[in-house]
């Protein structure tokens, strides 16, 4: 089969759309101090993209990285475990000078030894994109600092 070259522009197009649609952790920002029992607001962030794209949802958790720093470990946002957060992604546009997000309210459990330490913020996204509707999954991550 010879591929059109309106073929081919669709899947140059459908490649670059998948990837302008990873999402962003606008908030909390990098070494965060947190504390276990108290409340975390998450917001994630998807930028405003021409292509096709359909939400199936998100998860959020924690990876806690022990006594090491968390960018010593190339695996640290393949961990999702406190899971804090699973379900849907309905990002909303809300303010101007913000791209369209939506805000999660998770709990930092009581979990950890007690341990001042960092933790990997990981929010994994699945979604379905382009006109074929291609899953599309990724994961983005922060650090951020656990106080006693
Ligand atoms: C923490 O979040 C939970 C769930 O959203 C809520 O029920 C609770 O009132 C919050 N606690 C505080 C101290 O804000
Ligand atoms: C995010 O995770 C990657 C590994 O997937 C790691 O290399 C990187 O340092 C992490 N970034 C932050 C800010 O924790
Ligand atoms: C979402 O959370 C951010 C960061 O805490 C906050 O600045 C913003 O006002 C929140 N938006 C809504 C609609 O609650």
């Amino acid at each position: 089969m010879k591929l059109s070259s309106a073929l081919l522009a669709y899947l140059a197009a459908s490649a670059a759309s998948s990837l302008a649609q990873s999402i962003n952790i606008g908030a909390p920002a990098e070494w965060t101090a947190v504390t276990q029992g108290r409340n975390l607001t998450v917001r994630v962030d998807k930028p405003l993209t021409m292509g096709n794209s359909v939400e199936v949802g998100i998860a959020i958790g924690l990876h806690p990285c022990g006594d090491n720093p968390c960018a010593a470990n190339p695996d640290v946002a393949n961990f999702i475990d406190p899971l804090l957060y699973v379900g849907p992604y309905d990002p909303q546009y809300r303010e101007v000078g913000l791209q369209p997000y939506q805000n999660f309210t998770v709990t930092i459990p009581e979990y950890f030894p007690g341990l001042s330490q960092e933790l990997s913020l990981n929010v994994a996204h699945f979604e379905l994109v382009s006109a074929a509707l291609q899953p599309f999954v990724e994961v983005k991550n922060i650090t951020l600092r656990l106080v006693a």
